[in-house]
């Protein structure tokens, strides 16, 4: 492993741009996706980021539970970065709060907004607001990668506003307790031609193909990638996508 590495989560590619910007920043980082990796190994790099995006005002469950139990050096420095839509709620300060009752420090926040991707409750922005999205995060990622660089503690974007609170406890326990059975919900018609980009694109390898078709095992993060990336757009979550536009970041 590297002394420094990030580790991501990405459904349809926007915070695995922000993590391979900010790579690119520092220079000699690796990139982990945290689908592929073993809770229980050691960390022993000494710069860690951690970069996903906001599910429901709250973090992502695979990185709720990595922050219950990576395993790092007492002395490394912390950063993490959230990717949002449009409203972060409290996924920053979580992650802070459980990292903290395991006495690890984490150092920065962030946050960047890109285009949201949630479209079982709505379709891709418009091109020329992904665009604007995308020329602002280049600007963030320089800021971010400065104070990194220089070890900076900054956890301004960890401080949430009432209304970032509140719907944090309102909604996110409600919505993501069972995430991993949300792929119930998932559904193909008879545009799907079993061509397997939705078994390559899911970040935590819970799609197999099997006779042709997609089969869901339970272990899902509720990330929409499959949804997004079928070419055919041949997977929808129950009747709430079929007329949506789909959203994949083209520039990964
Ligand atoms: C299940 C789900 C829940 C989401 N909830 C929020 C949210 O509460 N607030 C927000 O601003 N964006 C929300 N989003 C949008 C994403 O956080 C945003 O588009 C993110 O950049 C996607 O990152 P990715 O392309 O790396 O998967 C949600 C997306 C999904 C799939």
């Amino acid at each position: 492993m590297k002394d420094s590495v990030i580790f991501y989560f990405s459904g349809t590619g926007n915070s695995l741009q922000v993590a391979k910007d900010i790579a690119d920043g520092l220079g000699d980082t690796e990139l982990i996706n945290l689908g592929d990796f073993d809770f229980d190994s050691e960390i022993t790099a000494k710069r860690i980021g951690i970069v996903a995006p906001v599910y429901c005002w709250g973090p992502p469950v695979i990185i709720a539970r990595f922050a219950e139990k990576m395993q790092v050096n007492g002395d490394a420095y912390i950063y993490q970065v959230a990717t949002y839509g449009g409203i972060p709620g409290a996924a920053l300060k979580m992650v802070k709060q459980q990292l903290n009752q395991r006495n690890i420090t984490l150092n920065a926040a962030y946050k960047i907004q890109m285009p949201g991707n949630y479209i079982v409750g709505y379709g891709a922005r418009n091109e020329k607001s992904q665009l604007k999205s995308f020329a602002k995060e280049k600007a963030s990622v320089a800021k971010i990668t400065y104070e990194i660089k220089s070890d900076s503690t900054n956890l301004k974007a960890a401080n949430v506003n009432p209304i970032g609170t509140a719907l944090f406890v309102k909604i996110y326990k409600k919505l993501m307790t069972d995430v991993h059975n949300q792929d119930k919900n998932f559904n193909i018609n008879s545009d799907c031609t079993g061509c397997g980009i939705c078994e390559k694109s899911c970040p935590v390898h819970n799609i197999s193909i099997e006779d042709k078709k997609p089969v869901w095992h339970h272990n899902c993060e509720l990330c929409v990638s499959c949804i997004q990336h079928c070419p055919k757009e041949a997977i929808n979550f129950n009747d709430k996508t079929q007329n949506r536009k789909r959203y994949v970041n083209k520039n990964v």
